[in-house]
This record gives C-alpha cells, structure tokens and sequence, in this order.
C-alpha cells in the first residue's frame, strides 16, 4: 500500500507520541509530552499508510538560518521501505522553501543521513543560541549523539 506524506491533525496526536515513545526507549529520539506535540504539531510531518500513522518527523528552525530534523521515526514493521528517506527529503524541500542555509540534526545514526549528503560535524560548531535553547538538553538526554548537518545554498 501507497504511503502518503502529509501534515497531521490533531487526531494524529496520540500516534505521533506512541511512535517517539517507542524509539525514546532506545535513545533514539526524545519522548515528547501531548502538550509539546500539540504545540508544534505545525512542525510535523507524518507517514501514513491505510489511515495508519507509521512515521514521523519534525523539523525544527533557529535563527541565522538554521534548521533542525527531529523526532524522526518509522515504525519497526515498516521500516527498510524507504518512509524514512521520504520523510527526510521533505523535511529537506521544506527547509530550503523556509529559507534555512543548514539542516542539522543530532543523531545516534549518523551514517543513516550520508545518503542525503549530511556530513559529520562538531557540535561545538553550532551557534550558541542553538546551544542554548535546545541542543543542551537534547544532548543531556542521549550524550553520545553525533551532529550532522548539510549545506542546503
Ligand atoms: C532511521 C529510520 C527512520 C529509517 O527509516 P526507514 O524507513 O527504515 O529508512 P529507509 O527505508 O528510507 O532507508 C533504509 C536505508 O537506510 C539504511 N539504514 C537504516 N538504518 C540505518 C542505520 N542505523 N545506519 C545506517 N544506515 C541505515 C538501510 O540500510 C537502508 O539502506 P538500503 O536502502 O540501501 O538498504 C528508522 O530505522 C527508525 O525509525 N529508526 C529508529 C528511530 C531512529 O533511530 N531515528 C533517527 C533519529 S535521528
């Protein structure tokens, strides 16, 4: 079955929270509340196949530019089939339809992001105000995340 990408609806909510739950666990992504959900919910974007939501992301903008892919998940029983990739190549049209310069994110998959042309990079070379309001707790949950980033210009 097609597997559409789309913005979700509020009744995707739940769904969306079961599937970070899920890869939370595993030091993945970080859980995330309802409420937060709910609030960035303009901010997602969800796989769904047969009314079903089997992935989702969310991406992130900062000033100067910068643009952040989080909460990116599949679920187990669809993963290999290329949502993931889907998921990603949106959250990269959408950066540069914003205007963003770089996509990062913050990853215990590096590797996984080489096929989009990300590549390896300090964390330490993000900007500070980037520090300040996420990647200090972000890293506080899963430390041994690795910072990856492409140039979208
Ligand atoms: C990472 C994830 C989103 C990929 O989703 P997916 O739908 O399975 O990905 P795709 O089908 O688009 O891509 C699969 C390809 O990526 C590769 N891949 C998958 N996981 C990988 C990993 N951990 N490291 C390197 N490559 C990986 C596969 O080998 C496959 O390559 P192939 O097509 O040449 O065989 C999914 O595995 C997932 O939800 N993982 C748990 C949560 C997580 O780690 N999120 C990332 C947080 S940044």
């Amino acid at each position: 079955m097609p597997v559409q990408i789309a913005k979700p609806t509020l009744t995707q909510v739940g769904a969306i929270k079961a599937l970070l739950d899920f890869f939370a666990l595993q030091n993945a992504v970080l859980p995330r509340s309802v409420l937060d959900i709910c609030e960035k919910i303009q901010m997602f974007w969800v796989a769904v196949r047969n009314d079903v939501v089997v992935g989702c992301v969310g991406l992130q903008f900062y000033p100067d530019y910068f643009a952040e892919i989080q909460s990116l998940a599949v679920d187990s029983s669809c993963q290999g089939q290329g949502i993931g990739s889907s998921l990603v190549n949106k959250c990269i049209i959408d950066a540069k339809k914003y205007g963003a310069k770089r996509l990062f994110a913050l990853t215990n998959i590096p590797r996984y992001f080489e096929q989009f042309e990300f590549k390896k990079i300090e964390k330490s070379s993000l900007p500070q105000k980037i520090w300040k309001e996420t990647i200090n707790f972000e890293l506080r949950q899963n430390p041994e995340h690795s910072a990856i980033d492409l140039i979208l210009e």
